[in-house]
């Protein structure tokens, strides 16, 4: 995680961006630190990058790379202003230890766009991913990789559309209209028993969750979401990220898992 230090909203790259909106850094972080204190309460480690001056969107931390049982495929960013953050997670990991980290060649924004179940990895395009960087991740990872088409600018990236809830399975919840017919359909068909989200929690951005396979860490206003989740026997746990909505991520969005 990155702490939103340096948060702002001074350009628009996807639709929740208004540069006329004022953000309110110190709520920011403090609602940032209530999800940093609420992983570590959940019994998980959480490493914190260092934000850098000038990168107001470093927060969202997902974006920064994929990692898969410790193989790392750094970042590149599809716009210039957010292009610097990727040699930051780069430098990260290398000074970390991990031995296995690759420079893409194509553009990825992490987990943004990749999202990884028991048996797949789940790759967005239409917005930000380059459609070339998903056989580069299927290199990388040796898992196979199935391409989703995103449809809707608001849902820019896979991981506003759709959420792992056990990597250990092949769960997950999704927003359908985000995707195109043919995507649905491979949906539908790769997971049947998926948790549908309706357009309300999905621009609450109830998809933008984590999940630890049994805490499902997601913000506040997804309400619809919440008894469907415990049914399953998930425990929900509400966030309030509303500053950080304001550029357009949420939970997942500010985490980036080290698989
Ligand atoms: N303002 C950022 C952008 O548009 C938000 C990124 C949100 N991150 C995410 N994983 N969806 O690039």
């Amino acid at each position: 995680m990155c702490p939103p230090a340096h948060f702002k909203v001074t350009y628009s790259i996807n639709p929740w961006m208004d540069p006329a909106k004022p953000v309110d850094v110190p709520l920011a972080v403090a609602q940032w630190e209530d999800l940093r204190d609420r992983y570590r309460a959940l019994g998980h480690t959480v490493e914190v990058l260092d934000p850098r001056p000038g990168l107001p969107d470093m927060v969202f931390a997902a974006n920064g790379a994929t990692v898969v049982d410790g193989r790392v495929l750094g970042a590149r960013f599809a716009y210039p202003e957010r292009e610097l953050e990727a040699a930051a997670h780069l430098d990260w990991f290398r000074a970390h230890g991990y031995p296995d980290v690759h420079e893409p060649v194509h553009v990825n924004e992490g987990e943004g766009d990749f999202a990884v179940t028991a048996s797949y990895v789940l790759a967005g395009r239409g917005f930000r991913a380059s459609p070339l960087s998903h056989g580069e991740a299927q290199e990388v990872f040796g898992r196979p990789v199935i391409g989703l088409d995103l449809v809707n600018p608001r849902f820019y990236h896979l991981d506003t559309a759709l959420a792992v809830l056990d990597d250990n399975a092949d769960d997950v919840m999704y927003y359908p209209a985000a995707f195109s017919a043919g995507s649905q359909d491979v949906l539908r068909r790769l997971f049947p028993d998926a948790l549908i989200a309706d357009e309300a929690d999905a621009v609450a951005f109830g998809l933008n969750s984590v999940s630890d396979g049994r805490h499902v860490v997601l913000p506040q206003g997804a309400v619809g979401l919440f008894g469907p989740l415990r049914e399953r026997g998930f425990v929900p746990v509400a966030i309030d990220l509303s500053e950080l909505l304001k550029g357009g991520g949420s939970v997942k969005c500010c985490t980036l898992e080290l698989r």
